[in-house]
């Protein structure tokens, strides 16, 4: 691989966690005794990427900066830099420090901090071998049905069609810097959207599981269980 065919990855953690309704930040909060942004870290340090851009609360920008040197020896670099109002500023902050010689930019929540590795390696790959714009999906569960303001039913959505989008999402750097400039007001739901606006195809892959965004107290609950399903059980006593 050429350094033109270095990847980044902007890991976003500046959000509050409002709906989580822990005391502190989003990221900060621990999975299986390590914060969420450390678990994000160990698996994009394990993952392709070499150059990582991590956003943080505006408060938290040194301690994170700790949590993250403690797991990035891996990289070719890692950057700390205090995020925005909303998600989509947050991106924002980080791109502007996206070292030069990446070409490939990853786009990940924090929240989705059990993703593992080669979900990283495969969007990143898809990138790098066939498509400008890339993000993981999976087929979605429950019936789906659009309502009006009274909650009657409009219309059942054909699921066999539908994905549920997750990140990391991948892009072509000029591409992802062109959406964000073009991108309005309103803040848009994901990075990939914002290429869509351009009219630029994007493709969806095979997400993973492993990579749900942990929102609420339920998710936190099923994170402590995935996350100890992948520890490694403790060695028994002599
Ligand atoms: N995020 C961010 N900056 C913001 C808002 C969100 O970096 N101003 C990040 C979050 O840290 C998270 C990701 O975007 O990793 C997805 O956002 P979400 O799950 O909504 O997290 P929060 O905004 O922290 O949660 P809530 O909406 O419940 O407050
Ligand atoms: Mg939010």
């Amino acid at each position: 691989m050429s350094a033109a065919d270095d990847v980044a990855c902007v890991l976003v953690a500046a959000g509050r966690g409002e709906r989580l309704g822990e005391s502190r930040p989003k990221a900060l909060v621990e999975v299986a005794g390590m914060s969420m942004v450390e678990h994000a870290v160990r698996a994009i340090a394990a993952s392709q990427v070499r150059h990582l851009v991590v956003v943080a609360p505006e408060a938290n920008v040194e301690h994170m900066a700790e949590l993250v040197r403690a797991h990035a020896a891996s990289l070719a670099t890692s950057t700390v830099v205090a995020g925005g109002a909303t998600r989509q500023a947050s991106v924002a902050r980080g791109l502007d420090v996206v070292p030069a010689a990446a070409d490939v930019v990853l786009v990940h929540d924090a929240a989705r901090c059990l993703a593992p590795a080669e979900l990283y390696d495969d969007v990143a790959r898809a990138v790098l071998d066939h498509h400008d714009a890339v993000i993981p999906g999976l087929p979605v569960v429950d019936t789906l049905k659009e309502v009006d303001d009274e909650g009657g039913v409009r219309a059942t959505l054909p699921r066999a069609r539908l994905r549920a989008i997750q990140t990391p999402q991948g892009f072509r750097r000029s591409l992802l810097l062109r959406a964000h400039a073009a991108a309005g007001a309103d803040e848009a739901p994901d990075d990939a959207s914002m290429v869509e606006a351009l009219g630029v195809p994007v493709q969806v892959v095979t997400g993973h599981p492993d990579a749900f965004k942990v929102t609420r107290p339920l998710d936190l609950a099923l994170a402590e269980i995935v996350a100890a399903r992948s520890r490694p059980a403790p060695k028994p006593a002599p």
